[in-house]
């Protein structure tokens, strides 16, 4: 019935001649399931059984389409979800685990994904349903000598990674992805389209990183671009446990945080695979241009044609659980052996991410944009566990391995809070199960992915969002 209302109060608000199935598809539609599913990255919580599904998923062409989609799931007493990319770890911009459920319709944003590099002025406005292979794609057409510090995986969407922080292999030497947005267009919770100038400061702080779901729908970013140079240069070292891998992460963790900030060193301790090479020779370093180096660390060839950086469908796609922690201490060898030891004990692929810190994230205030995670952090790790066999008692038997992992890597973690980066999102961190959730409730997961920042982010939402229509379960809180 709900669905049958949105439809009709979206009909009479859609101007144009086009029929309105051009954009909306209910769910009784045969087209839906594979519309759900196109862009999701995590099969993990399409069997699962405490989701709900969007009543109707509507595919904007135009921006006056989102507009008409906010007053009618407003006026019916529905909330959103929004799509970008579909990365979202626990698939919230497509699916809600509220109980008691509560009627969404979901925004996919695949259509919007216009991309304009001015190069004379080093910037880019990207349409928030753009892909960051895409956006790197562009770039390299208009340039040899710019890039774009963002994450490494060319499937991730822009909308919700640069609005979670964002980081990748030039981490070190520019800071994150959200650290180079200068502007932004917004539809707030009227429909109504604000630049940076027009939501003000407050707002424009925080949706760069603070998750801007919480306080809108981002149609585009405007970003600053980097400049790269016309070489850049890659390794990857393979070594098992025999070769001595414990030693080489031991060392690595006292230097990498402090080498030189044009050298980023990331470490992937994994159960399977590994093995080869000893030692890095000048034979291991491959010589090749930043477009190049997107591809070689998505684990493509760097002489692929760079057109696969276009497929918006990941390579990596099987359903996964990840959680995230920051090392302000090395580990003692002690501690990495036992994180071998957990490794091992798992039989599906699982991994221990580490990406070195230092350099420009030194150097950037934690307050600057919501993204706290700065000085005093050697790396952040990401543990991932991927499994194909989609059933729920396998996936019950990975999710715990991976809390048990959690668990073992308490001492060796930061506290007070025990960080977490908003992007690789956890749900066990805490929910929002109601519609409104106290603020001290929240604080459970918020101060961890925000810190101090998270208090900011609840006073803007409270002002922009008060009766919070944009919402997940992990959505910034009003202070009422
Ligand atoms: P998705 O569309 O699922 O959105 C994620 C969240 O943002 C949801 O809450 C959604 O509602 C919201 N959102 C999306 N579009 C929005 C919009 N236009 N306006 C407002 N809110 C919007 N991270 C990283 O820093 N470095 C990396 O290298 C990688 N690599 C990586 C690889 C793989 C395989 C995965 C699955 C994920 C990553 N990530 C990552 C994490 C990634 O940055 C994170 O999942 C992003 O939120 C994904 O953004 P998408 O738009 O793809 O997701």
């Amino acid at each position: 019935f709900l669905a049958n209302t949105f439809r009709d109060c979206m009909a009479t608000t859609f101007a144009s001649d086009e029929p309105i199935e051009t954009i909306l598809l209910t769910s009784f539609s045969s087209k839906y399931p594979k519309a759900l599913q196109s862009f999701q990255q995590n099969p993990r919580w399409l069997n699962s059984s405490s989701s709900t599904k969007p009543l109707a998923i509507v595919t904007p062409l135009h921006e006056s389409h989102i507009q008409a989609a906010i007053l009618c799931t407003n006026k019916h007493g529905m909330h959103l979800r929004v799509r970008s990319g579909g990365h979202d770890y626990e698939g919230l911009s497509y699916l809600s685990t509220y109980t008691p459920p509560s009627a969404f319709v979901m925004i996919d944003l695949n259509q919007l994904r216009s991309i304009h590099v001015n190069l004379p002025h080093e910037t880019a406005w990207v349409q928030a349903g753009a892909t960051l292979g895409e956006l790197y794609y562009m770039i390299s057409k208009a340039s040899g000598v710019h890039g774009y510090p963002a994450g490494i995986c060319p499937s991730v969407g822009v909308g919700g990674h640069i609005s979670g922080g964002g980081f990748g292999t030039m981490l070190r030497k520019f800071g994150t992805a959200a650290d180079h947005v200068v502007d932004a267009y917004l539809i707030d919770v009227n429909g109504n389209i604000l630049d940076r100038k027009s939501m003000g400061e407050d707002l424009f702080w925080a949706i760069r990183g603070g998750t801007a779901t919480s306080f809108g729908i981002i149609l585009a970013w405007k970003i600053k671009l980097v400049r790269v140079p016309p070489v850049v240069t890659g390794f990857n070292i393979r070594r098992t446990l025999e070769e001595g891998a414990t030693m080489l992460i031991n060392k690595w963790q006292h230097v990498a945080d402090k080498l030189h900030q044009d050298l980023f060193i990331r470490v992937v301790a994994q159960n399977h695979g590994g093995g080869g090479e000893l030692g890095l020779e000048a034979k291991d370093c491959i010589e090749m241009s930043w477009i190049q180096s997107t591809l070689y660390f998505a684990g493509y060839n760097k002489w692929d044609p760079t057109e696969v950086l276009l497929n918006r469908i990941t390579t990596y796609k099987s359903s996964f659980k990840a959680k995230s922690d920051f090392v302000m201490d090395p580990i003692p060898e002690i501690g990495l052996q036992g994180i071998w030891k957990m490794l091992l004990r798992e039989d599906a692929l699982a991994m221990v991410i580490m990406d070195p810190y230092g350099g420009r994230m030194n150097e950037i205030s934690e307050y600057e944009i919501p993204f706290p995670h700065r000085k005093g952090n050697l790396y952040n790790i990401q543990y991932l566990v991927k499994w194909d066999d989609n059933s729920i008692e396998a996936s019950n038997r990975h999710v715990n391995w991976m809390r048990m992992l959690y668990s073992y890597m308490t001492p060796y973690v930061s506290t007070s809070p025990r960080a977490a980066y908003a992007n690789y999102r956890d749900l066990d961190l805490g929910r929002n199960q109601k519609h409104h959730i106290p603020y001290s409730e929240a604080s459970a997961w918020g101060f961890k992915y925000f810190k101090e920042n998270f208090k900011r982010l609840a006073q803007i939402k409270t002002r922009v969002d008060p009766n919070n229509f944009f919402r997940n379960e992990q959505s910034i809180p009003t202070l009422n």
